[in-house]
């Protein structure tokens, strides 16, 4: 992307926290277990703000301040240390590639950090996983704090820089819309090439190894541990042990998607391993379907967040007690959160630089934010039967055909002026496209 995206991006931060002082730290490096490096992912409001993807930087926004603005702190050049764990931009060439006023070695860090606080009214920042760096901050305010008496400026309280990203990273850019094309055109053809070698006999990890090939063909990776669930397995929610042998009879639920340059694609189906349903598992899947469709025309402009949860639970409520697998009125089952047993988890989540992306969903006299223009969601209802259902009082016991069925759909859906647009209509979901 270019740099002048991640400028404006800090312009517009900026142009909220007026004479604050916002920081913003890259995600701290860990190791696997013993001596093995983790692969580093950069922290995404870190990275939305600047593009940079080293660890050990640390970005300083301070718009009253006389000289700088934006100031980056980074690790120094270091020939022995890139031998061993890769390269650094540097001091210098930062300063020329990544558009900002300054830039310091992170070493320097604690002792700069005074000169872009003590006349912040406020310290904008997220307490995150790096005490070391928490403590510096808060080692900082402390201090100015003890002094505000006598000079009368310095942050008089920290707020959550994070929640100051949330209203600029809901609403996607065209640059970073282009990237979620990408990331879900590779993980749409993963799908489909899952659904065409799927078969009895085959292990759940062979589909999982085809479909992460493609993604990496692709310069991408997985966007979360793939979720490969055959038979009784797509009743366990985050099931991705994905060491089973599928049998004839068997319903498939994949979960898996690319992340492509930092944006992510979310993607469930479920089809049958031999082609064909049986008489319960496509019952439950025309219900999750029905859901599903009428969740995605939930996700209109201007609509609260929790609509098309509303619209998903209402649909599949109702229809397990049209099917007798829930009895009593659909209302007060849903009051009571009876279809929890079945559908317990939410219809969806914002999609983005982060798989659960950022954006608040309530406000604080807890009415729903509503959905707008560049809003991404997963529209994502299903039906989990347990092997082992065992009812609640007052429902009944099923017969065994039912168990052992776990169903989910889940498609991306970009909100626009004209109502939803599905990302991912690429991969079927139709019956008569799924059946053979
Ligand atoms: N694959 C994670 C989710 O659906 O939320
Ligand atoms: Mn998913
Ligand atoms: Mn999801």
């Amino acid at each position: 992307m270019i740099q002048t995206v991640y400028a404006q991006r800090r312009q517009a931060v900026m142009a909220v926290i007026g004479q604050g002082t916002a920081v913003f730290a890259s995600a701290p490096t860990s190791l696997m277990h013993h001596d093995v490096d983790h692969v580093f992912r950069q922290d995404s409001d870190f990275y939305y703000l600047t593009g940079f993807d080293e660890p050990g930087a640390v970005l300083v926004l301070a718009p009253h301040h006389e000289e700088h603005q934006v100031i980056l702190f980074v690790r120094p050049k270091d020939k022995d240390k890139e031998t061993w764990s890769g390269r650094r931009l540097g001091v210098d060439a930062a300063k020329e590639q990544l558009g900002v006023d300054t830039v310091f070695p992170i070493q320097e860090l604690n002792e700069q950090l005074l000169n872009y606080l003590k006349l912040a009214d406020r310290l904008y920042y997220h307490l995150g996983h790096d005490q070391a760096l928490n403590e510096i901050l808060l080692k900082h305010w402390q201090r100015l704090l003890a002094t505000y008496a006598k000079r009368g400026t310095g942050p008089v309280a920290i707020e959550d820089a994070h929640l100051l990203l949330q209203s600029l990273r809901r609403i996607k850019q065209p640059e970073e819309l282009t990237l979620m094309r990408e990331a879900i055109a590779i993980s749409v053809k993963a799908h489909n090439h899952a659904r065409a070698i799927a078969r009895p006999g085959r292990y759940e990890y062979e589909v999982q190894a085809e479909m992460e090939h493609l993604f990496r063909l692709a310069g991408g990776s997985p966007a979360y541990p793939s979720i490969v669930a055959s038979g009784d397995n797509a009743c366990i929610l985050h099931y991705i042990e994905n060491q089973r042998q599928m049998q004839a009879g068997d319903l498939l639920l994949i979960d898996a998607g690319c992340c492509y340059r930092y944006y992510n694609a979310d993607i469930t189906r479920t089809f049958p391993v031999d082609g064909q349903f049986t008489t319960e598992q496509r019952i439950l899947y025309e219900l999750v379907l029905d859901a599903q469709l009428k969740a995605i025309a939930a996700v209109q402009p201007d609509s609260p967040f929790n609509s098309f949860h509303d619209v998903a639970t209402r649909t599949i409520t109702a229809g397990l007690v049209d099917l007798g697998l829930l009895v009593g009125d659909v209302n007060t089952l849903i009051e009571e959160k009876k279809h929890k047993a079945f559908f317990m988890h939410g219809t969806g989540h914002f999609l983005g630089l982060d798989v659960h992306d950022s954006g608040t969903l309530r406000n604080p006299d807890k009415t729903w934010q509503p959905f707008r223009p560049g809003n991404v969601v997963t529209v994502e209802p299903g039906i989990y039967i347990s092997p082992d259902y065992e009812p609640v009082e007052g429902q009944p016991q099923l017969p065994e055909r039912w168990k052992g069925i776990g169903i989910r759909i889940e498609d991306d859906v970009l909100v626009t002026a004209k109502g939803p647009e599905v990302l991912t209509a690429g991969v079927p979901k139709a019956l008569k496209d799924i059946e053979y």
